[in-house]
C-alpha cells in the first residue's frame, strides 16, 4: 500500500471513529421535547389557523389544522434528522433540507424523500398558553 492510500485510509478510519463517538455520546441524553414537558410551548395566539409555526429551541413544530385544535410534533425531519424550518402557506410542515413536506394535521408524510411521519406529542390548552404534556398518555 502506497503512503498516500495509507494515510487516506488513516482518515477515514478516524472519521469514522470521531462519528462514532458523537453518536455515543448523543445516546442517554434527553430529547429537547422531554425537556420541555409540562412547560408552556407556545401561545395559541401564535400558531395560524391552518398553518404552524416552528418552536427552534424545543424541536417542535405546533400546528392548528382548525379552529381551536392545536397539535405538536417533533421538529426533527424523519428523513435524516434536519430540524425543520417552516410550515408552508400550502398547509404542510415543510423541511428544507430535502424537500420532505409532511400534513399539518396528522404529521404523515406527504412528499419524500421522508417515509416516516413526524413523532406526535400531546399538548394541553390553558387560557392562551400550549403546554406540552408530562406523557403523551394523559
Ligand atoms: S432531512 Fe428533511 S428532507 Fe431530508
Amino acid at each position: 500500500m502506497s503512503r498516500r492510500r495509507l494515510l487516506g485510509a488513516a482518515g477515514v478510519a478516524g472519521a469514522a471513529m470521531v462519528g462514532a463517538s458523537a453518536c455515543a455520546s448523543a445516546e442517554g441524553r434527553p430529547k429537547p421535547q422531554d425537556v420541555l414537558r409540562g412547560r408552556v410551548v407556545a401561545q395559541t395566539t401564535e400558531i395560524p389557523e391552518g398553518g404552524g409555526k416552528v418552536i427552534v429551541q424545543g424541536k417542535l413544530v405546533i400546528t392548528q389544522p382548525e379552529k381551536g385544535d392545536y397539535r405538536a410534533y417533533s421538529a426533527v425531519c424523519t428523513h435524516s434528522g434536519c430540524t425543520i424550518q417552516e410550515v408552508t402557506e400550502t398547509e404542510n410542515i415543510h423541511c428544507l433540507c430535502h424537500g420532505s413536506e409532511f400534513d399539518i394535521a396528522t404529521g404523515e408524510v406527504l412528499k419524500g424523500p421522508a417515509t416516516e411521519p413526524l413523532e406526535k406529542f400531546s399538548v394541553t390548552i390553558d387560557g392562551t398558553d400550549i403546554v406540552l404534556d408530562k406523557s403523551d398518555d394523559s
